[in-house]
């Protein structure tokens, strides 16, 4: 099968071994994969434990096309997209020690055929095109848990999505206005805040621009949650503009580190900080539960050839997308 290695710092699309599924496993034919930061952050070096050659990609939607036991043979022919987690453990609210992103080390979705557990198995929603499903697993999972179980945000509720043109934060954005939260946005292009306005965002703040977000918070009384995954020194700057009790929930550190940080305004106002990691698999069910129920159609900036897939990750690289990043496997 062709895949796409990653070795030290370039990729090749090369011929390797298609593999066969072992006991309580499935050979998925992918067709279309989804990219995440974390497949650009292990392509610069910037992830933990990072072990190459590695075929990257936590995303997928593809066919079932053998099983090893025939009592799984109910799969076959079917679409499905691929639960990422690998051993979350039985926790809900945190993996265990053991736990891995499906990517690296484990063989990831940039890839013709996948090897993955049944329990991995989950049936595509229906009304999604594949490029769509394919989209759903991991930024979807990341959304449904910072926004659900760490934010509580629900009907009414003033929700800040920072950086809104990210893959998980457009997630959830959609989820947000699905169950009628007050949804607010920031995002560095100004054409991203016009369409978020168009999809029923109440207002957006060009994070670029000088007191934009406080103007916005001020205008609308401050925020109950916000959902980031920049943090760096922006974050004093979000979290001034919390009502008291609110919560920063954030799942990711793109700006790095904040240099400083106001623990007084955080104290005081009795905020929380919340950090929130992928979700379990309970998380996953349910974030594909309630895509069918809203009929969530996930936002997709651009579906790139296979052979075109390092365009993918220097579109990622460079920040430019609003959504979702594809690649058409097949
Ligand atoms: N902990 C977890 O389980 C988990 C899961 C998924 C992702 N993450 C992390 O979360 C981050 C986003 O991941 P992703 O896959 O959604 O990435 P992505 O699709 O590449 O999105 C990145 C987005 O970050 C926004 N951004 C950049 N600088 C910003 C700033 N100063 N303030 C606010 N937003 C800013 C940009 O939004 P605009 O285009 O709107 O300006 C950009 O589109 C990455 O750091 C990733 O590693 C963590």
């Amino acid at each position: 099968m062709n895949a796409l290695v990653l070795k030290t710092d370039t990729f090749q699309l090369e011929n390797v071994i298609t593999p066969t599924p072992q006991s309580n496993q499935a050979l998925v034919k992918i067709h279309y994969a989804a990219l995440n930061h974390r497949d650009q952050w292990i392509r610069d070096g910037q992830y933990a434990k990072i072990q190459l050659p590695a075929i990257l990609g936590s995303d997928a939607c593809g066919e079932v096309i053998a099983v090893a036991e025939q009592n799984n043979n109910h799969w076959i022919g079917k679409n499905v997209v691929i639960n990422p987690n690998i051993d979350w453990g039985n926790n809900l609210h945190f993996q265990q020690k053991e736990y891995q992103i499906l990517g690296m080390p484990s063989q990831g979705t940039l890839a013709e055929y996948i090897v993955v557990n049944i329990d991995r198995l989950c049936e595509k929603p229906n009304y999604l095109l594949d490029e769509q499903a394919a989209a759903l697993p991991l930024a979807g999972m990341t959304a449904y848990n910072a926004l659900f179980n760490k934010g509580n945000v629900q009907k009414h509720t003033n929700v800040l999505i920072s950086g809104v043109g990210g893959g998980v934060a457009q997630f959830a954005f959609l989820f947000a206005i699905a169950v009628g939260a007050n949804v607010f946005v920031t995002s560095s292009k100004q054409a991203v805040i016009d369409e978020c306005k168009k999809l029923g965002a109440q207002d957006g703040a060009n994070y670029t621009e000088k007191d934009a977000i406080k103007n916005m918070a001020k205008a609308n009384g401050g925020f109950d949650v916000i959902i980031d995954s920049a943090c760096g020194d922006g974050m004093n700057e979000l979290i001034a503009t919390l009502k008291p009790t609110g919560k920063f929930v954030f799942y990711g550190a793109t700006r790095g580190l904040p240099k400083d940080l106001n623990m007084r305004a955080i104290f005081w106002n009795h905020l929380q900080l919340l950090g929130s990691t992928m979700g379990s698999d309970t998380d996953f069910k349910n974030m594909i539960a309630l895509c069918n129920e809203y009929q969530i159609i996930p936002i997709i900036d651009k579906v790139f050839e296979f052979d075109k897939a390092v365009a993918a990750f220097d579109r990622m690289k460079d920040g430019n997308q609003f959504g979702k990043i594809i690649v058409k496997i097949q």
